[in-house]
């Protein structure tokens, strides 16, 4: 068998929590930047085995044992090399690639290096731009003393600004020897609309915020305009080969320490706040970037942190991307906690006075359990002026409480609830062993906006069908691989679906293919909850075969549809398309016999 890519294995080693890993064999304490415990290789009393997870190393004083995740599964499980990076690489989901068998990796990563190199060159000229031309005197103003950033850490987060002529990448780009298609797969440059075959930089007169993956390599950039006015206030890259936004966290390369030894993270919305916030000694936090959080995202944090601090906008939008991050968040070790911001504030503002600095830092220091502040929301928008309106809230307030487990925190929510509702203890603990139902069923509501999970009474949900189980997989596919679906959502249709929720999703993703959630509001809370629980369907990455059967599993339960009412059909049509039919369900089974869709776990569209 050829071996793997170079890539693929530190591709493995990065996704790998090694703490995870060791922690099936001894039990490990968090000390400082390391982990600490009983030594898996040899006897011992006293603990002298430590794990670094920044460094994915493990190391024991005693014996001498050490290594990395690899070497770790190898020595423990007694698996040869290749074999222990599958193992990994199937329980983190990393796909796996071969150095010869697949010449097509190779050159996708020869390629990817360079748009890598040509977007750190450009990050580079940006920055010299910004510090050394006068023509970005006012750039250098704004950032220092309008919004009171220091030189040194814009210095250290490599701001720039991009100069306002319409060329100065394209024609340097070309001069350092890249092809006007690198240089607009790395989203540096855009066609023109109007001259077609012509091409202009894409960030003019902006000032840029390089953003790095967790190695610190530059993905792509933010930019921001000048002045109120700018439209858009920020203009990003798109995604492309080397940036995929659901998968980045702006800061974490430098964050990623910090947040290693305290075992804290804490996310903020914006470029500008993650700045602030590191100049001014919280360096752990990351930005979102104006996005809800992801699961991938929550993933990258967890290899280094046991707490998430979510200091996100008050305002209703922001309250929903944190409470969608409870539902992203899962069963991980991650716990979630949010300081609530001020409304109108944000990080970067309020550092700017020692007053606000100090305000947030208390903020931070009094965040609480995701849970709570989810209740104490429910409570503050419910009407509680009459027992009908505290009869709903309860209603509402009830699942999240069963959520939360059998915690300290819980009882004193239980009794925090039942002061604000005017209510019994007792009857709050009786709804929450009756599973949240009223004991006499009513009808629900009309007209209210729940998310059908986390905010109505539990309903009972109908089990989702078969067809209903293969359409959500077909997008939960797309949107782990959304440059392999283009061409999918080409062929597909709303007619592909029968569930309207998915067919939504559908169109959604059709329009918004890199990021679904974009834009979405609070009158999208259905529509938001099914994106996110497609993200969070577990199932292999999507390849280009799995994409192909799904895609024929939708398309012939489409023409079943159809044929089942051939009343006006052309004879025609009726015959083609039964033949259609039959060449599908021979396509089916054949990659059926082969095994690749039986890999894929039946989605429960949970
Ligand atoms: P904000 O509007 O809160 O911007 O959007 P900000 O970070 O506070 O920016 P300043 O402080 O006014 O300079 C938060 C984040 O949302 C994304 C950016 O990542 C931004 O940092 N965003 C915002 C966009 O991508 N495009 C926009 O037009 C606006
Ligand atoms: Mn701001």
């Amino acid at each position: 068998m050829s071996r793997f890519t170079p890539e693929t294995i530190e591709r493995v080693r990065d996704a790998t929590d090694i703490v995870e890993i060791v922690s099936a064999y001894t039990d490990l304490r968090r000390q400082g930047e390391r982990f600490v415990g009983l030594c898996p290789f040899h006897d011992e009393r006293t603990p002298s085995f430590s794990v670094k997870p920044r460094d994915g190393f493990y190391y024991c004083f005693g014996c001498e044992a050490g290594g990395d995740a690899i070497r770790f599964v190898q020595e423990k499980e007694g698996l040869a090399f290749p074999d222990a990076v599958e193992a990994l690489a199937e329980r983190y989901g990393v796909e796996v690639e071969r150095e010869t068998e697949d010449p097509k990796a190779e050159e996708a990563r020869r390629r990817r290096g360079r748009l890598g190199e040509a977007l750190e060159r450009v990050a580079a000229f940006y920055e010299s731009f910004l510090w050394e031309s006068p023509k970005a005197r006012k750039a250098r103003t704004y950032l220092i003393e309008e919004r009171g950033l220091g030189e040194e850490v814009l210095r250290s987060f490599g701001v720039g600004f991009a100069p306002s002529a319409w060329d100065s990448v394209l024609t340097r780009g070309q001069q350092a020897g890249y092809s006007v298609d690198e240089l607009l797969a790395a989203g540096l440059i855009q066609r023109s609309q109007r001259n077609p075959g012509s091409h202009y930089d894409r960030f003019r007169g902006r000032i840029t915020f390089p953003v790095r993956d967790h190695r610190g390599r530059v993905v792509g950039f933010g930019a921001r305009g000048m002045g109120p006015d700018a439209k858009p206030k920020y203009l990003n890259s798109p995604e492309s080969e080397v940036y995929r936004k659901s998968r980045t966290l702006y800061g974490i390369d430098r964050a990623r320490g910090p947040i290693a030894r305290g075992g804290r993270a804490v996310v903020v919305e914006g470029y500008t706040d993650v700045i602030a916030l590191h100049g001014a000694g919280v360096e752990e936090t990351v930005a979102v970037m104006g996005t809800a959080i992801t699961p991938e995202q929550l993933k990258l944090l967890g290899g280094y942190a046991e707490e998430v601090v979510l200091a996100l906008d008050a305002d209703r939008a922001g309250r929903e991307a944190m409470l969608r991050a409870q539902r992203v968040a899962g069963s991980g070790r991650l716990r979630l906690l949010v300081a609530a911001m001020p409304e109108g504030e944000d990080p970067a503002d309020m550092m700017q006075s020692e007053e606000g600095s100090n305000r947030l830092r208390e903020l931070l220091a009094d965040a609480v359990d995701l849970a709570v502040f989810h209740v104490r929301a429910i409570l503050g928008d419910a009407d509680l002026s009459n027992p009908p309106g505290r009869d709903r809230a309860l209603d509402e307030v009830v699942p999240v409480l069963v959520g939360m487990g059998e915690t300290i925190t819980r009882q004193e929510m239980v009794r925090e609830v039942a002061d604000r509702l005017d209510a019994a203890p007792e009857l709050v603990a009786g709804r929450m062993k009756s599973g949240g139902r009223r004991p006499a069923a009513r009808p629900e509501p009309v007209g209210r906006v729940g998310d059908g999970q986390s905010q109505a009474p539990p309903r009972r949900r109908r089990e989702p069908t078969q067809e209903e189980r293969r359409e959500a997989m077909m997008l939960a596919l797309c949107m782990d691989a959304p440059d392999l679906s283009a061409s999918y959502f080409e062929r597909l249709g709303p007619d592909h679906f029968t569930s309207p929720i998915l067919r939504a999703v559908f169109e959604r993703l059709r329009e918004h293919p890199a990021d679904p959630l974009d834009g979405l509001g609070e009158s999208d809370s259905a529509l938001i909850n099914a994106i996110t629980k497609l993200q969070a369907v577990d199932h292999e990455p999507a390849t280009r075969e799995d994409l192909e059967f799904r895609w024929m599993l939708l398309e012939r339960d489409r023409l079943d549809r159809t044929l089942r009412h051939p009343e006006g059909l052309e004879p025609a049509d009726l015959v083609a398309m039964q033949k259609e039919r039959g060449r599908l369900a021979d396509a089916i089974s054949s990659v059926e016999a082969r095994g690749i869709g039986g890999a894929v776990p039946g989605p429960a569209a949970r």
